[in-house]
């Protein structure tokens, strides 16, 4: 059999390693989505370099003017029958109306165990705070800041005498895992 998948956008400002993840994920024969477009609020975004290395369509919206760019997004969007959104180390907070617009279809990856750590510097926070566990969340993007519905986590023990950038880089293997089976997750049938 098969499967139509569906049409995603993946949102990045910065590495892109999370994109690149994705991409891979996505050409797998029983991968849910398929990735069309990438939109980057920063021209210099490294992560860009693999949509063209993948023939991926690529949109640079500065967000200088947010509610102009967002109007314009959800256009495109739209026009090209996007059907999911992946936020993948998008540094700009979308608006309520923009959620509104797309809702139930944004996902994030934050690189914290959501509830705890919204916002940045997750790691620092959770070392300096002492805690036995950080790690990864994917969740529904809602109108609070890393607040959506979870849809998967994973731990990560804290070493003794870690640094954040330690941690950051085992955190961020993790979520090359946790990302493809979320939406694995919420694209399979019970
Ligand atoms: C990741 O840690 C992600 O959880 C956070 O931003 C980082 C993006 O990394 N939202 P990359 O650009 O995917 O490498």
């Amino acid at each position: 059999m098969v499967i139509k998948k569906v049409k995603t956008a993946v949102f990045i400002s910065g590495t892109g390693s999370n994109f690149k993840n994705l991409i891979k994920f996505s050409k797998l024969k029983n991968s849910p989505i398929m990735i069309d477009l990438v939109i980057s609020n920063n021209p210099g975004a490294k992560g860009l370099h693999f949509a063209k290395k993948n023939r991926i369509k690529k949109k640079i919206f500065t967000f200088k003017n947010q509610k102009i760019d967002e109007k314009k997004i959800l256009n495109f969007l739209k026009r090209g029958k996007m059907k999911l959104i992946c936020l993948a180390g998008f540094m700009k907070i979308l608006s309520k109306s923009f959620i509104q617009q797309f809702k139930g279809k944004i996902l994030n990856i934050h690189p914290s165990l959501l509830p705890k750590y919204k916002g940045l510097n997750t790691h620092i926070r959770a070392i300096r705070n002492k805690e036995e566990f950080s790690g990864c969340t994917v969740h529904f993007v809602s109108a609070k800041l890393d607040s959506g519905k979870i849809i998967l986590q994973k731990k990560v023990k804290i070493k003794k005498n870690e640094s954040p950038n330690s941690l950051a880089k085992r955190v961020l293997k993790q979520e090359h895992i946790l990302y493809p089976r979320a939406i694995k997750k919420l694209f399979s049938n019970p």
